[in-house]
C-alpha cells in the first residue's frame, strides 16, 4: 500500500487525516511542519506528500521544492486556505500535482489522493528506463493514442484499400506525408511506387513537365525526352503537397488527369493513360481559396472525395508521452532508455506545440543531446518550453474554460469537457470504472480509451 507524508502545522488536521488516510489502508507518516518532512523524506521512501502551504518554520512551498529535490518521484498535493490560491496555482508550477482548499471533503481529498498515487504509479510504469513501454503504433509507425488519432487511423484503413482521391488536412508538422504513405502502403498498390512531390517547390515555370514529363524539344533545354512524376508513380501513389500552390492554368490539365487517368506530355500530341491514385495535402484552405477563385471547384470537389483531418498536437496530449518515446526509440541505438522526469512531462503537455509533432521530435533530439546523467530533465529542454511554462503554467488546461482562444475547436473544448465528467462519474463511483460505465451508457472500452491518463492505472 502507498505510504503517504502529511505536513501540516495544525494538529487537528493532522490527526483528522491520519485517521482518514489509514481507514483506507494508506501507511501515514505525520510532520508538523517542512523542516520535519524535509528530514523524514531523506530517510524514508514516500509515494505521496501532502502539505499544508502556511507553516513555520519551513512553508510547504520550500518543502515541495525540496521534494522535487529529493524525491522527484514523489507526488504532491498542497492544502491551502481559500485566500492563497494564487500560491497553490504557484505550487502547480513547482510540479505539485494538485491542490485541496480548506476546508475540504474527505471524499474529495480521498478522490485527489487516488489520483494522485495513480498518477505517479503510471508515469513511473512509463517513464523509468526499465518500464519503457512501446508506443501503440499503427502501420508499423503511426504512433496514436488520442481517440483524434485512432479516429484517423480507422478513416485510413477504412479507405486506404478504395481508389479514392483523398485530401489529407492539418497543421504544418502534423504528419500529412506520414498518413499519405500509410495510405499507400496499406493499399492494393503497395508493391507499387510512393510519390511524394511539393507541389510549392517547384518552379512554376517547371511544374507541367516535372509532373507530366515533356517530349524532346518542347521547349528550350529540353534536349530529351522526360518521364514525368505522373508516369514514375504508375501502379503506385502520387502525394501532391502543398497542392494550393499549382498555377490556375494548370489546374485543369491536372483535373484530366485525374479524372480520365490520362496525360499528355509537354510538346507532345497523344494521350496516354497512366494509373495512378492521387493523395493530395494543402497547407492553406481550399474552400477560401475557391471562394477567392484561386483554385478551381470542380478540381477542390476531384480531390476531396474523402478528407482526413489530424488535428493539432495541442488538442490531443495523450499522444506526446508515446511519441516522445517513439521518438526517444527512434535516437537510440540499443543501450537503456534515458528515463525522463514528471517535471519535464508537465512541461511537454503544457507546451502548445505550434509546429506540431515534428516539433516533439526535433525537442527530443535536443533533449537527448543534453542529457543530463543519463536522463532527459527540465535542464535539457530547449529554453522556449521553460519560457513558455514559465509564463503560462496552466495552458493545458486552457481548453476547459469556456472562454474564446484561437485556435480552440469545438471538439477540444468538448473533449476537455468530457474528460471532466467522466473523472466525475469514475470518482462518484469510488473509482469504480465498470460502474462508471454503466453509468454513463457506454462500454468500459469506451471508457477506458476515453480516460484521462492520470485515472488509467487502478
Ligand atoms: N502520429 C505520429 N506518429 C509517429 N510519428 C509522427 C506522427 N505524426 C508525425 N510524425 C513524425 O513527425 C514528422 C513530421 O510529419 P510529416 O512530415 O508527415 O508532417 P506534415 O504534416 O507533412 O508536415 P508539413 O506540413 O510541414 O509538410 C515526421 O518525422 C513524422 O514521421
Ligand atoms: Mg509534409
Amino acid at each position: 500500500m502507498a505510504k503517504i507524508l502529511i505536513a501540516d502545522d495544525d494538529p487537528t488536521i493532522l490527526s483528522l487525516l491520519n485517521k482518514i488516510l489509514i481507514s483506507k489502508g494508506y501507511e501515514v507518516k505525520l510532520a508538523e511542519h517542512g523542516g520535519v518532512a524535509e528530514k523524514l523524506l531523506k530517510t524514508e521512501q514516500f509515494d505521496l506528500l501532502i502539505s499544508d502551504i502556511k507553516m513555520e518554520p519551513v512553508d510547504g512551498m520550500q518543502l515541495l521544492k525540496k521534494t522535487r529535490q529529493l524525491r522527484p518521484h514523489v507526488g504532491a498535493i498542497m492544502l491551502t486556505a481559500y485566500a492563497t490560491v494564487a500560491t497553490a496555482v504557484e505550487a502547480m508550477k513547482e510540479g505539485a500535482f494538485d491542490y485541496i482548499p480548506k476546508p475540504f471533503k474527505i471524499d474529495e481529498l480521498l478522490a485527489t489522493v487516488k489520483r494522485a498515487l495513480d498518477y505517479q504509479k503510471s508515469l513511473s510504469e512509463q517513464i523509468s528506463g526499465t518500464g519503457h513501454i512501446e508506443a501503440k503504433k499503427y502501420f508499423g509507425n503511426i504512433v496514436a493514442e488520442s481517440d483524434q488519432m485512432v479516429n484517423v487511423c480507422e478513416m485510413i484503413k477504412r479507405v486506404a484499400p478504395t481508389k479514392t482521391t483523398i485530401m489529407i488536412t492539418g497543421e504544418s508538422g502534423t504528419g500529412k506525408e506520414l498518413v499519405a504513405e500509410a495510405v499507400h502502403s496499406f493499399s492494393a498498390r503497395s508493391d507499387g511506387p510512393f510519390i511524394p512531390v511539393n507541389c510549392a517547390a517547384l518552379p512554376e515555370t517547371l511544374i507541367e513537365s516535372e509532373l507530366f514529363g515533356h517530349v524532346k524539344g518542347a521547349f528550350t533545354g529540353a534536349n530529351a525526352e522526360k518521364e514525368g512524376l505522373f508516369e514514375a508513380s504508375k501502379n503506385g501513389t502520387l502525394f501532391l503537397d502543398e497542392i494550393n500552390s499549382i498555377p490556375h492554368n494548370l489546374q485543369s490539365k491536372l483535373l484530366r488527369a485525374i479524372q480520365n487517368k490520362k496525360i499528355r506530355k509537354v510538346g507532345g500530341t497523344e494521350e496516354f493513360d497512366v494509373d495512378v491514385r492521387i493523395l493530395a495535402a494543402s497547407n492553406r484552405n481550399l474552400e477560401t481559396m475557391v471562394k477567392e477563385g484561386s483554385f478551381r471547384e470542380d478540381l477542390f470537389y476531384r480531390l476531396s472525395v474523402i478528407t482526413i483531418d489530424i488535428p493539432p498536437l495541442k488538442t490531443r496530449p495523450e499522444d506526446i508521452l508515446p511519441l516522445a518515446q517513439h521518438f526517444i526509440a527512434l535516437e537510440m541505438e540499443g543501450g537503456e532508455f534515458p528515463s525522463m522526469d514528471n517535471a519535464v512531462l508537465s512541461i511537454l503537455q503544457n507546451y502548445t506545440w505550434p509546429g506540431n509533432v515534428r516539433e516533439l521530435q526535433n525537442v527530443i533530439q535536443h533533449c537527448l543531446t543534453f542529457l543530463s546523467d543519463g536522463k532527459i530533465t527540465k535542464e535539457t529542454l530547449p529554453s522556449k518550453l521553460i519560457v513558455s511554462y514559465e509564463e503560462n503554467p496552466g495552458a493545458q488546461n486552457a481548453a476547459l474554460t469556456g472562454e474564446f482562444e484561437k485556435g480552440k475547436s469545438l471538439k477540444a473544448f468538448l473533449r476537455a469537457k468530457e474528460k471532466e465528467y467522466l473523472k466525475t462519474v469514475i470518482d462518484t463511483m469510488g473509482g469504480d470504472k465498470a460502474a462508471a460505465a454503466k453509468e454513463l451508457d457506454i462500454s468500459l472500452a469506451t471508457l477506458y480509451r476515453k480516460l484521462p491518463e492520470e485515472a488509467q492505472n487502478e
